[in-house]
């Protein structure tokens, strides 16, 4: 007997094992009729098998389906005639063409996975990618299977006015009943995964955009009655979204209808699903009393990301989910350069790599580690992940670095000249790229191949007498093995002198016409396991300054004294690595402090540090976003990967002692800065108040770390006064870390005000879980008690135990291991629910290894007890069996 998969545990699918379906798609005709207690799927499909295929059985995906019956060239087949099992079903002997007819039975109403079609605050709505689309209807769910779909929706008019999917509404009619139907068609070819549709009581926030041939483009934007004043910032963002991809691609929007529709609950932040996305609520809903600064931006990103999606997922596929860094690498790119275009390149690319370092990074270095196109998964839901999206952007900009503007839209030009309409690989991109510009990329190959982050060795020689200097780059990557190869990957670069200029580039005849030219524009090209740059004529002896904006996701290694970073944080010509270089400089002050405090030394900050601090800090040139970050020391989750032993209370104490001393020391400066960055006048979204606000707030950061009467009274005041939810959030973030009875009663007050506005109250969840202060840990396991959390909903979730678990390291690690039992037991509680979230939320322990004996072995208890449960999701079975066994089977 065949082992089922029950006997052997969940099975891992290979990429190598890809084949092509034995099957076609060439139309879908779905038929849903909504209810209460029960959903009928009626569907329609026309099969043609391949031309070279031998076995002609019809096998089809389909989960948790009730059969009501199956139907072939309009006969209905015995029960006999086919078989189903293992979440597939089985019509041997199908003639070469056919349509397939099924009736299915569903219950969204019970769907707490949020997956397939669920219910979500009365409404009813879909999420198909990677793998819901079978919870619907029995089908061929896989992305390079494409088809025009027809949808009918009939459901009771009252309760779902509104009925919505993909396309274009072509029909729709009314019953006596009291229930409607419309009819939709999505003449676009579609892999299941864009399916969607919608059923409720919704309004609509209406706009226009005209494209650049001239066709008029509806806009809807659908949301519940009294959210309906959140919604013009979300259209205007959609509408610069679409201008800028004709300006800076050439690529224009494809149906008469855009649709977006926000809903409460959803695992992820948004889904491209063809001309009707469906979003998070977080990701559509703002205006200036609810909605932070950065949630504004957040809300510009997601539209574009998915509006993006149009071309680079939609009508260019992947061809198996192994490939999904081929859209949502690309996407993420698109989308970061887009958001760079609307606020600033150099603040984007900051929020980016600080982003990628911090989470990306630490997932390379941990069980999961996979190369952004994984090799195998068992669960494809747990491969959504860092490394896909954001080091998958990285590479795709490291195509852009390498090609220059020009040559990357050659690239993507050709890419959809070739693939339009297709279902590809990473190959397919790589191939357009090299084709259009006529370049070789195959060592860049290794990109997709390669798991861990590289580090690269820099080391710098001056000959004064020759005026020469040497530049030796060494990269290794230990997760690659010994033969995986070398990385191309492009080195931006400069030349300083010590008055701070760019030296002039002349990079030695040897190496070649072309990176002479790319180095005199700032660029080398890496492609070896080691190589050295020769340049002549530099006349002193110069501050390298390397990898600028960050042109490759690496470590690099080199040899800086703490003058020398100083003197980069004050002079570098480029934006990011001017940031980088204060990075660098309080990195290593941080770890300094923290290997003190283990030792069980007096604590003292190096005088220099603060006075390179303050020099930034009274720069007026710096633009205010600019100077906030340069202000704001590495985080503690950033500076705990730092060190092989991770020490929780040794990084938090480090970094606490240097902001108190830094504020102790300047906090003239500091309040100066708060008082000249005060609000003047209503809130507004422009760069100019968004960096005034930035700056006002992190100056009192720094302030309310004295935790005294007067900077306890500035943040109340801001509490009182502000305006917006920017100033009124800082000041209750600042207000939760004081202990004074003052916070008690401003975070009761906020609750008060905002109860019933779900984003507002996650916010109100997501202070508390942050909080480091003594008692953080009992208030916490409070508020899981509270009658206002739920498992039911991802956003509460991730406000109370994602932001515990994943951003307050400090109080989760806690030493007699309470943080740790709570997880654990809430990702118990959730994993039968929706195992993609408890999933994400069981990825805390995964660094369980690199702490002290006692809180590893509280962890791995609580590992192993989840890995014990009976009927464990696939989603959290797999997370937990790398966590225990230090990676991949
Ligand atoms: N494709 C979505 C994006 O734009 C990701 C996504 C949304 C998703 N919801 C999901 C992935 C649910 C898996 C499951 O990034
Ligand atoms: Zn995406």
């Amino acid at each position: 007997m065949k082992p089922t998969s029950s006997d052997a545990g969940p099975t891992a699918i290979y990429r190598k094992d890809y084949r092509p379906s034995d099957h076609l798609i060439e139309q879908v005709e779905l038929d849903f009729t909504l209810g209460e207690e029960k959903t009928i799927v009626h569907a329609k499909i026309a099969f043609r098998r391949q031309a070279d295929c031998a076995d002609h059985d019809l096998v089809l995906h389909g989960v948790e389906l009730v059969d009501k019956g199956i139907w072939i060239d309009g006969t209905r087949l015995d029960v006999t005639a086919y078989r189903i099992e293992n979440e597939t079903l089985c019509i041997p002997d199908c003639p070469e063409t056919f349509v397939f007819e099924s009736r299915v039975e569903i219950a969204p109403q019970e769907n707490r996975s949020l997956q397939g079609l669920y219910r979500s605050s009365g409404n009813f709505c879909t999420q198909c990618e990677a793998c819901g689309f079978r919870k619907i209807t029995w089908f061929l769910d896989r992305p390079d299977v494409m088809a025009p779909y027809r949808v009918k929706i009939t459901a009771d008019k009252r309760r779902y006015p509104v009925l919505l999917s993909n396309g274009n509404r072509i029909d729709q009619g009314e019953l006596e009943d009291g229930r409607h139907w419309v009819l939709w068609e999505d003449p676009f070819k579609k892999p299941s995964y864009l399916f969607a549709l919608v059923a409720g009581d919704l309004r609509c926030h209406e706009g226009a955009f005209t494209t650049m041939s001239k066709r008029d483009i509806r806009l809807e934007i659908w949301v519940e009655a009294q959210n309906i004043d959140k919604c013009e910032h979300a259209l205007r963002s959609l509408q610069r979204a679409m201008a800028w991809d004709e300006e800076v691609f050439g690529l224009e929007y494809d149906l008469d209808l855009y649709m977006i529709v926000a809903v409460n609950d959803f695992n992820m932040g948004a889904m491209e699903n063809k001309g009707l996305n469906i979003f998070n609520s977080k990701c559509v809903l703002a205006k200036p009393e609810t909605a932070t600064d950065d949630d504004y931006e957040l809300i510009e990103g997601v539209i574009a990301h998915e509006y993006f999606h149009n071309w680079t997922g939609n009508r260019v596929t992947c061809r198996d989910w192994f490939q999904l860094t081929l859209k949502e690498g690309l996407t993420v790119f698109r989308d970061e350069q887009f958001t760079a275009d609307m606020t600033s390149l150099a603040v984007k690319r900051i929020d980016d790599v600080t982003y990628l370092r911090t989470a990306q990074f630490a997932e390379d270095a941990g069980p999961m580690a996979h190369p952004v196109r994984p090799d195998s998964y068992i669960e494809m839901n747990n491969f959504y992940t860092h490394t896909v999206y954001r080091k998958g952007a990285e590479v795709v900009r490291m195509y852009h670095s390498l090609l220059g503007q020009a040559g990357f839209r050659k690239g993507m030009d050709l890419y959809f000249e070739r693939h339009d309409g297709q279902a590809v690989t990473c190959e397919d991109f790589l191939a357009a790229m090299a084709d259009a510009n006529a370049v070789d990329l195959s060592s860049f190959a290794r990109w997709y191949e390669q798991a861990g982050t590289p580090v690269v060795e820099a080391i710098g020689s001056y000959d004064a007498d020759e005026q020469v200097y040497e530049l030796t780059l060494k990269q290794e990557n230990p997760l690659a093995g010994e033969n995986a190869g070398p990385l191309h990957m492009p080195v931006a670069f400069a030349l300083l002198a010590k008055s701070g200029n760019e030296l002039p580039i002349r990079l030695v005849a040897d190496h070649g016409s072309a990176a002479r030219r790319d180095a005199a524009r700032g660029l080398l090209q890496l492609t070896l396991r080691e190589q050295v740059f020769r340049f002549e004529g530099v006349p002193e002896a110069p501050v390298v300054s390397l990898f600028r904006a960050f042109s490759a996701p690496v470590n690099v290694k080199i040899e800086r004294s703490r003058d020398e970073l100083a003197f980069l944080w004050s002079a570098d010509t480029d934006a990011f690595n001017r940031w980088d270089a204060g990075q660098e400089l309080a990195k290593g002050v941080l770890l300094e402090l923290a290997d003190d405090w283990r030792a069980r030394k007096e604590l003292q900050l190096d005088p220099a540090f603060t006075q390179a601090f303050k020099t930034v800090l009274l720069d007026a040139s710096l633009d205010g976003s600019l100077k906030s970050l340069a202000l704001t020391l590495p985080g503690e989750n950033f500076l705990m990967q730092q060190r092989q032993l991770m020490d929780p209370e040794a990084i938090h104490a480090a970094r606490d002692f240097a902001i108190i001393e830094l504020a102790k020391t300047l906090r003239g400066e500091l309040e100066a800065l708060y008082a000249a960055n005060g609000a003047s006048g209503p809130y507004r979204n422009d760069k100019a108040s968004i960096d005034r606000r930035r700056l006002a707030n992190t100056a009192l950061r720094y302030l309310t770390s004295q935790q005294d009467e007067a900077s306890a009274a500035l943040v109340l005041r801001q509490f009182e006064m502000a305006d917006n939810m920017t100033d009124s959030f800082a000041a209750l973030e600042c207000m939760a870390e004081i202990e004074t009875p003052d916070r008690v009663t401003v975070l009761a007050s906020f609750y008060e005000r905002w109860k019933n506005d779900p984003l507002v109250l996650d916010m109100w969840f997501r202070v508390q879980a942050a909080s480091k202060l003594p008692k953080a840990l009992d208030r916490i396991l409070e508020l899981a008690e509270h009658k206002d959390f739920t498992l039911d909903n991802p956003n509460r979730i991730r406000a109370l135990i994602g932001t515990f678990g994943m951003a307050n390291l400090y109080t989760f690690h806690s030493a007699d291991g309470r943080g740790y039992k709570f997880l654990a037991d809430n990702v118990s509680a959730l994993d039968s629910r929706n195992p993609q979230i408890a999933s994400r939320l069981v990825s805390a322990f995964n660094h369980w290894r690199r702490f002290d004996p006692s809180r590893q072995t509280l962890m791995k208890t609580e590992l192993e007890c989840i890995a014990g449960l009976a009927k464990l999701s696939k989603d959290v079975g797999e997370i937990v069996g790398r966590a225990l066994r230090g990676g991949a089977a």
